[in-house]
């Protein structure tokens, strides 16, 4: 058994903003069509928004959702996704090769977001459209009524204005199928439109596109950029074919704070007032196969990206949004990629079947647990037992939580300990883990799923627990009540 320690606070690293647990809508195979809407599934409701979905959405408590894309929006004409659904048309969509009938669209999308409790984040079509699209865009959603395209929203059945915060001006325009732009030229159009919507709404929250791989291209755009934009959005591919999988969350640590110290350089230079923080608006566990079922392209909700998640991605998953926490002073934002059947945590059949995968419940239990303050983590013995830790102290409940991966394949004894906030009590923990590294979830066996975990026992100062291999782990210590303690 390997023994390591972690000891959070009293130093905290900032308050962990809701939105680090976002989810993302594309219209991409089976995520809208088929997932989010699937009309005469006995499980849908008179929108054609299936409430299985929409219970597990509101589970996972997504604060924010980002649509329509991804690649998508590449071609996205947004007046194709409003008004009556039957003069919308059907177009196809080159990037996924798939036919899209604009049966769910803007105002559907909205109504949804509504209804599960998250608030949209849009992105403008900058690949093959431009600053006056995306203004026309924002007029029809955000202006109260009175002019040609508030109006028209108000005739579709929207009376108050959609009232959109987050936009993001454009989608990985780097490296775009269909529109692709240079740095240089992108700047110039990220400037244009973050100007005219600042000039409609000064304080919409704007992502300006930024590159993972190439600090360059997020130079030449935040020196454009910069004084009109709040988001550096980073995107990232976890692709399980490499061979670090499980330590990729400590590589995009380091690309992150690279990121995060950029945007300081760049807002020192321009003497800026705000902070431009990062919003990683897709990140993505994805092993790069299409799954095109044959005979399915150019078809409604073709079967893609359906990927089955194992217990190495719930490990992964854990341990980013882990890391997002241990980062919240420079990731304002951060988005699963994606929500329903496209490398997602939540997939469906026809006839009301839904399944969670094994990603589900670090998702679920970060989101809910994991709000309040980021404290600092200390650890010691941590690297060689394979450990992500990270601690958030919420003190609405006065509870101090812990997540905990464990990334090898020996049990590890951890002694926790905290300083920086009241005295705590009796500690409850889930665990999720598996030696069966592929072991996946199905239909009607969901067997990879969070589970009561008894391993846990307070010590003088704090608390010791024997984390499972491969696990992922949370543990919660609640205050004790005024009596308890004079008790
Ligand atoms: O999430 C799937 C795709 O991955 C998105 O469309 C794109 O933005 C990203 O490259």
């Amino acid at each position: 058994m390997k023994q390591c320690s972690v000891y959070a606070g009293p130093a905290r690293i900032g308050p962990v903003p809701d939105e680090l647990y976002g989810g993302f809508v594309e219209h991409l195979g089976r995520n809208v069509y088929g997932g989010v809407y699937d009309p005469g599934d006995p499980s849908s409701d008179e929108n054609g928004f299936r409430t299985d979905v929409m219970k597990c959405i509101r589970d996972l408590s997504m604060p924010v959702t980002r649509y329509p894309g991804g690649c998508y929006t590449d071609t996205w004409r947004w007046e194709d996704s409003v008004g009556p659904g039957e003069f919308r048309p059907v177009r196809l969509d080159p990037q996924w090769r798939q036919k899209e009938p604009h049966r769910f669209g803007l105002d559907e999308f909205i109504r949804w977001c509504r209804l599960v409790k998250t608030e949209p984040v849009i992105t403008f079509n900058l690949s093959t459209r431009g600053i006056l699209e995306a203004e026309e865009l924002w007029e029809y959603c955000n202006f109260p009524g009175g002019t040609t395209l508030s109006d028209r929203r108000i005739r579709n059945g929207a009376k108050e204005p959609y009232n959109i915060r987050y936009w993001c001006l454009g989608n990985e325009i780097y490296g775009s199928a269909v529109g692709r732009r240079s740095a240089a030229e992108y700047a110039v159009l990220a400037r244009e439109t973050a100007r005219i919507i600042r000039m409609h709404d000064p304080e919409a929250h704007l992502i300006v596109c930024g590159n993972p791989f190439d600090p360059d291209w997020n130079r030449t755009v935040l020196k454009e950029c910069a004084p009109f934009v709040d988001f550096l959005s980073l995107h990232r591919m976890f692709d399980d074919r490499d061979g670090n999988y499980l330590l990729l969350p400590e590589v995009f640590a380091a690309e992150i704070r690279r990121a995060g110290a950029l945007c300081e350089d760049v807002r020192r230079r321009l003497g800026l007032r705000h902070r431009i923080r990062i919003a990683v608006d897709e990140w993505i566990l994805y092993d790069h196969k299409r799954r095109e079922r044959p005979g399915e392209a150019w078809t409604v909700g073709p079967h893609l990206l359906e990927q089955d998640y194992t217990v190495t991605d719930a490990l992964l998953a854990g341990a980013l949004l882990s890391m997002f926490q241990n980062h919240c002073d420079k990731v304002a934002l951060a988005c699963i990629a994606q929500s329903v059947n496209v490398i997602a945590p939540i997939r469906t059949e026809k006839n009301g079947v839904l399944w969670k995968q094994s990603i589900y419940d670090p998702l679920r239990c970060s989101s809910r647990y994991g709000r309040g303050e980021a404290l600092k983590c200390r650890t010691r013995g941590a690297s060689a037992a394979g450990l992500y830790a990270s601690s958030v102290w919420n003190p609405r409940r006065r509870e101090l939580v812990f997540f905990l991966t464990v990334r090898a394949g020996t049990p590890v004894r951890v002694r926790l300990a905290w300083e920086g906030v009241p005295p705590l009590g009796a500690a409850r923990a889930v665990s999720l883990h598996s030696c069966d590294l592929t072991k996946v979830n199905s239909p009607g066996s969901e067997e990879l799923h969070a589970e009561r975990f008894e391993d846990v026992r307070t010590v003088p100062g704090g608390a010791e627990a024997v984390l499972p291999p491969f696990s992922w782990t949370m543990i919660r210590f609640k205050q004790f009540s005024k009596n308890e303690v004079s008790s």
